[in-house]
């Protein structure tokens, strides 16, 4: 089994993408800055996971430091090697994510996510660790002519965060081809990852208003807030409302180690999959899902379309099939009950009180 880094180890992928690794076997170094995320969900893997005090020193470490910091990332490396566990391969989740903050503050996204990746990069490169799983985006594809989408669609992203995951992905394309019998590179595009851990004890913990769907659904379902704001119901679609590929970020987990267990068997290899169902759900289908797994009710009024959303994105998730042996296996009533089996029993995420 590997040792593996996992940078932003401790957010909502992260935490679920450790749980399923430590599970598979492997030892995981987290390194995370908090920025966005809170050292108790990595408390709670290690429980998930079973770990006593003895072998959570072994098995699951972490560290708050921040990946543009390279002195840092040269210790981690260093000392792994020291102690003649070397850091085999990364995954790399660390990053800023929100779409209308990237558009108010455009440096800091390039800042974290392209400047930090190269950061990453170079410190792997330097220690011949060339083993990387890269947490891409289906915001690539802005707004897509073709659904579903499939990987060869044009990358087109439409603002800043889109931006800077195109630049990694440009990064790694140039890197892997300086040196393509040395790299194993997976580009993961992700849909829309939603839900939780089915115990409740590990979730998506957003700091203040949610910007997005489902944790939005949520907060109105355990009333934090008052009512959801469904944006546009005029869109081409059979209900009016925005359609996405919604996927239980515990098939996503489970994609990163199919993902890792694809690049262990191969010499080299630089692969670009998406990850989603293939199944579209609109707004309201969310909104309904969610009502029958809470039992609770939904209040939400019709108003403008948010700008640059597209109607429907959905995608073609057959590749990961193919080559990762990897496809979803929960539904959308799947994602709604754990999703609220993790807000109802952590009302406010990991703080005590509300952010
Ligand atoms: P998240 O914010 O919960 O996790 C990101 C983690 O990275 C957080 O723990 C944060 O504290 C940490 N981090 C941020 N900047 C850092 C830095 N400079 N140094 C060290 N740690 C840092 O987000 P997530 O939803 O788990 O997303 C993980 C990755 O997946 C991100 O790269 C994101 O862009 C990508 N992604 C997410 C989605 C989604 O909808 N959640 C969709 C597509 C792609
Ligand atoms: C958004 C980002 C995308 C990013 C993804 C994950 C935009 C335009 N896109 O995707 O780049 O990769 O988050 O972080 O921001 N909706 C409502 N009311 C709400 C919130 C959302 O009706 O309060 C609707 C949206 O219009 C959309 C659907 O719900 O139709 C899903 O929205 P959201 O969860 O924000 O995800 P995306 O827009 O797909």
């Amino acid at each position: 089994m590997a040792r593996l880094l996992i940078t932003g180890g401790a957010g909502f992928i992260g935490s679920h993408t450790c749980l399923v690794l430590l599970e598979a076997g492997h030892n995981l170094l987290v390194l995370d800055d908090f920025s966005n995320s809170s050292p108790i969900a990595i408390d709670k893997v290690s429980e998930l996971a079973g770990l006593d005090a003895s072998s959570a020193s072994e098995r699951l470490q972490l560290h708050r430091g921040d990946i543009r910091n390279q002195d840092h990332l040269e210790r981690l490396f260093t000392s792994a090697k020291e102690q003649g566990r070397p850091i085999e391969g990364v995954i790399h989740f660390a990053g800023l994510k929100a779409v209308g903050e990237s558009v108010r503050e455009p440096l800091r996204y390039w800042d974290v996510n392209v400047c930090g990746s190269w950061s990453l990069l170079k410190t792997m490169d330097a220690h011949g660790c060339r083993t990387l799983v890269f947490s891409s985006s289906a915001t690539l594809y802005g707004l897509p002519d073709l659904v579903p989408i499939p990987e060869s669609a044009p990358v087109q992203p439409i603002n800043p965060y889109g931006h800077s995951k195109a630049a990694v992905e440009r990064l790694l394309a140039d890197v892997f081809a300086s040196a393509p019998d040395a790299w194993r590179i997976a580009n993961l595009r992700y849909f829309n990852p939603v839900g939780a851990h089915p115990s409740g004890r590990i979730g998506e913990d957003p700091l203040g208003i949610p910007n997005n769907l489902f944790p939005f659904v949520s907060q109105v379902a355990i009333g934090r807030r008052p009512r959801l704001q469904v944006f546009g119901s005029d869109w081409p679609t059979p209900d009016g409302t925005g359609v996405r590929d919604y996927i239980h970020v515990m098939d996503l987990a489970e994609g990163h180690r199919a993902a890792l267990d694809y690049l262990f068997a191969e010499d080299s290899q630089k692969i670009t999959v998406n990850l989603g169902s293939g199944i579209g759900a609109s707004v309201l289908d969310v909104v309904k899902a969610f009502q029958a797994a809470s039992c609770r009710s939904i209040p939400y009024e019709l108003v403008a379309r948010r700008a640059g959303d597209a109607a429907i994105t959905v995608a073609d998730p057959s590749l990961a099939a193919q080559r990762l042996g990897w496809r979803t296996r929960r539904s959308l009533a799947d994602i709604c009950l754990d999703g609220w089996a993790w807000q109802s029993a952590n009302p406010n995420g990991y703080r005590k009180k509300e952010a």
